[in-house]
């Protein structure tokens, strides 16, 4: 096992809205049921934001985080927000958080790569950590997949929630850590929201690339479940195997692995490839569904909370998604 300048997770926070979902409530607006999800996803109820906007959520568990780590708001140095589905263009998710933190000065920065988001955070924080005058970085995952969502579509309407979770992280030597994070655009189109289309006054033509991908003006998410599935079940593997080659370990020396919750099907082949058993996987998909980059810190709380994973433990954190991303980090709890 390679031991290295890693992170230390300090504190963990979460805040999901109270409105919740249950399957037979989608029923009522689409042509599915209550069987049907559970079978096809593993889902039984989402939590629903009720009008609280997503930088709020994410606010809640940010203070949530850093309270658990004892810390200050103002001894927060860096904040990185992942989100696939903001308020804003601009003001950043991140520059709202820290307008609710009532604290000034540090960064504050979003990075999108819809569900792998956590990953490509941590991955950055341990690197902005491994910099001297950057001790302690908030990593707020937030995410209101309901707000584009087309409840009219069953494929994807009955797959996400809302919900934000948050970690402090400082660093700490001498521990386990390794990374992998990838991307393929080549993917861009099997999972896409598109931004809205504004015609300016002075064009012209009709440009070829006003048809690229959805609809212009129609910023609901598209999925093309079938390649997106196969895609996480090759992505999530590979991601957890070239981590654990850096880390100088195997798949089965890790006490928990953390999903991206999107279909516990995705998880269940993920485990079988892997060769290791489904109780190795942290799964919280049924209560929550998938909540894009929010998903792996939930249920990595949820693990954290109810005593499956103690401080020391090996954690895989593992995720996929829109772009297409994918990647995996490995740490000491
Ligand atoms: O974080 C984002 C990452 N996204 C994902 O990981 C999603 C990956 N993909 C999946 O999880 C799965 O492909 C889905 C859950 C989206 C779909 O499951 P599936 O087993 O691939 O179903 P399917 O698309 O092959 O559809 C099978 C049938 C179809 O009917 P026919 O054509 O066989 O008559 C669908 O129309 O199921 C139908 N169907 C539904 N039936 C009841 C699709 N959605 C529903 C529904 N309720 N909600």
């Amino acid at each position: 096992m390679l031991k290295t300048t890693g992170v230390k997770v300090k504190g963990i926070g979460r805040y999901v809205p109270d409105l919740i979902a249950t399957n037979d409530d989608y029923a009522r607006i689409v042509d599915t049921n209550d069987e049907w999800i559970t079978q096809r996803t593993g889902i039984k109820t989402r939590h629903i934001s009720n009008g609280e906007p997503t930088y709020y959520l994410g606010a809640l568990a940010a203070k949530d985080a850093i309270a658990d780590a004892g810390i200050s708001a103002k001894e927060v140095d860096l904040i990185l927000a992942t989100t696939c589905t903001p308020d804003y263009f601009t003001p950043s998710t991140a520059c709202l958080i820290q307008r609710e933190l009532d604290v000034f000065g540090c960064p504050a920065i979003d990075i999108n790569c819809a569900c792998s988001g956590f990953v490509y955070a941590v991955d950055m924080a341990r690197r902005y950590l491994m910099c001297d005058d950057i001790k302690n970085v908030l990593v707020v995952a937030t995410e209101e997949l309901s707000k584009f969502v087309d409840y009219e579509d069953r494929s994807t309407c009955i797959l996400f929630g809302d919900a934000a979770a948050a970690v402090v992280l400082s660093k700490e030597d001498d521990t386990l850590f390794s990374s992998f994070i990838a991307a393929d655009g080549s993917g861009a189109s099997c999972l896409a929201s598109r931004a809205l289309l504004t015609i300016n006054p002075f064009r012209q033509n009709e440009s070829e690339f006003d048809m690229d991908m959805p609809e212009p003006n129609k910023h609901y998410l598209l999925q093309d479940g079938k390649e997106v599935y196969k895609f996480a079940t090759k992505a999530m593997p590979l991601a957890v195997e070239k981590a654990c080659e850096r880390a100088e370990i195997t798949p089965s020396d890790l006490d928990a692995i953390v999903p991206h919750q999107a279909n516990v099907r995705i998880i269940e082949t993920a485990a079988k490839h892997l060769h290791v058993p489904m109780e190795k996987m942290v799964l919280n998909i049924s209560d929550y569904g998938n909540t894009s980059s929010a998903s792996i810190p939930n249920a990595f709380y949820d693990g954290v909370k109810s005593g499956r994973i103690k401080r020391g433990d090996k954690v895989c954190f593992v995720g996929f998604g829109g772009g297409l991303t994918y990647g995996a980090c490995i740490l000491e709890y």
